[in-house]
């Protein structure tokens, strides 16, 4: 019987030790286990004399109740550790910043274009969309420029399925489209993509234009110079802007203008304009006796060129997220 007082303070140590709970049911299969220290203790019990018997096993089931409570104990601790361990282990710092989702930015030609449009809104221009496959017709004799017309040489092409069609090499079919559609006053420009057999600094084989076009009865070529300079003025926001009206020709206005503006040491070329022939507006059914007005197409990429101070427009088109990320 002196055994099992010594029994709890034995059993209190060996559980202290245990630190997993793998090994504490080894430690109690020790104590508390068939072939255990109490099983054989209560084995010794019926050899007791009866007078004896009572206050043995009582004071025996009190030792095994210490001891089931300090087993459960000590593995009540085990897993708080553990427990804190994970969450140590685990740690969330809800306070970070949470990722980055990557936001795109709009491509600078397009950020361009949707710049002019707004702007020639304000300015009481409509806005029309045409096709980038044109045919033949109105990409060229529409806008009076007959199959053998040497004009034609200075817009190399893209063709398509025998001569029949092709991408427009600029915007100005948008023109003959239009007036197919609308009657004067037309005040409408038309942004968009165009294609050439062209390639250096200033040359891209796709690039975008704008095409504007102002058909009234009294429409003239100082309206045409006015509201060119004004748009260019707003793009760039320069009151004092240079821009040039150099003589020029185009077989679909007459007289015909390239529009400059000053780039590095010299001119850089932007646009082509003029006042829309006679031919062209018989062509869609306008009478030219009664009507007249101009058109000019800019291009675009030259204008993002010149805003941002870019020096080789195929820069804009070579995908190179170093370069588009400036913009964005
Ligand atoms: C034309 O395309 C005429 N349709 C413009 C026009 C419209 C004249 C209405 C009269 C009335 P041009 O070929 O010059 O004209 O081109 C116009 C502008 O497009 C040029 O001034 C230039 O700014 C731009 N451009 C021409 N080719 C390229 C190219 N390969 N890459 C980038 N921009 C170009
Ligand atoms: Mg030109």
């Amino acid at each position: 019987m002196e055994k099992l007082d010594s029994l709890v303070s034995e059993a209190r140590d060996a559980f202290d030790k245990v630190t997993e709970l793998t090994q504490l049911d080894q430690v109690k299969a020790r104590f508390l286990g068939k072939g255990g220290v109490l099983t054989q203790l209560r084995k010794g019990l019926g050899q007791l004399t009866p007078e004896e018997r009572p206050k043995a096993g009582a004071r025996f089931n009190e030792v095994k109740g210490a001891i089931e409570q300090l087993l459960s104990d000590r593995r009540d601790v085990i897993q708080a550790e553990a427990l804190v361990r994970r969450l140590e282990r685990e740690r969330l710092d809800v306070t970070l910043p949470g990722r980055d989702i990557a936001g795109g930015g709009l491509h600078p030609v397009t950020r361009t274009l949707e710049r002019v449009t707004r702007l020639c809104q304000s300015m009481g221009f409509d806005v029309a969309d045409g096709p980038e496959i044109e045919t033949d017709y109105y990409n060229f004799s529409a806008l009076n420029q007959p199959e053998d017309h040497p004009a034609r040489s200075m817009h190399d092409t893209f063709y398509i399925e025998g001569l029949k069609h092709l991408l427009r090499t600029h915007t100005s079919p948008i023109q003959i489209h239009y007036m197919e559609q609308h009657r004067p006053p037309i005040r409408v420009i038309s942004p968009g993509r165009v294609y050439r057999v062209d390639s250096d600094a200033t040359h891209s084989p796709m690039f975008h234009q704008l095409e504007g076009l102002w058909v009234d009865e009294t429409t003239t070529f100082s309206d045409l110079k006015g509201v060119v300079r004004e748009f260019l003025r707003n793009f760039f926001e320069m009151e004092d802007l240079e821009v040039r009206f150099r003589p020029s020709y185009f077989p679909f206005t007459e007289p015909s203008a390239e529009i400059d503006m000053s780039f590095r040491d010299g001119w850089l070329e932007i646009g082509g304009c003029g006042m829309v022939h006679p031919q062209v507006l018989r062509n869609v059914d306008i009478d030219p006796d009664r009507y007249q007005g101009f058109a000019f197409g800019m291009g675009l990429d030259r204008l993002a060129m010149l805003r941002y101070g870019v020096n080789d427009l195929r820069l804009f088109f070579e995908g190179d997220l170093r370069f588009l990320r400036q913009f964005a």
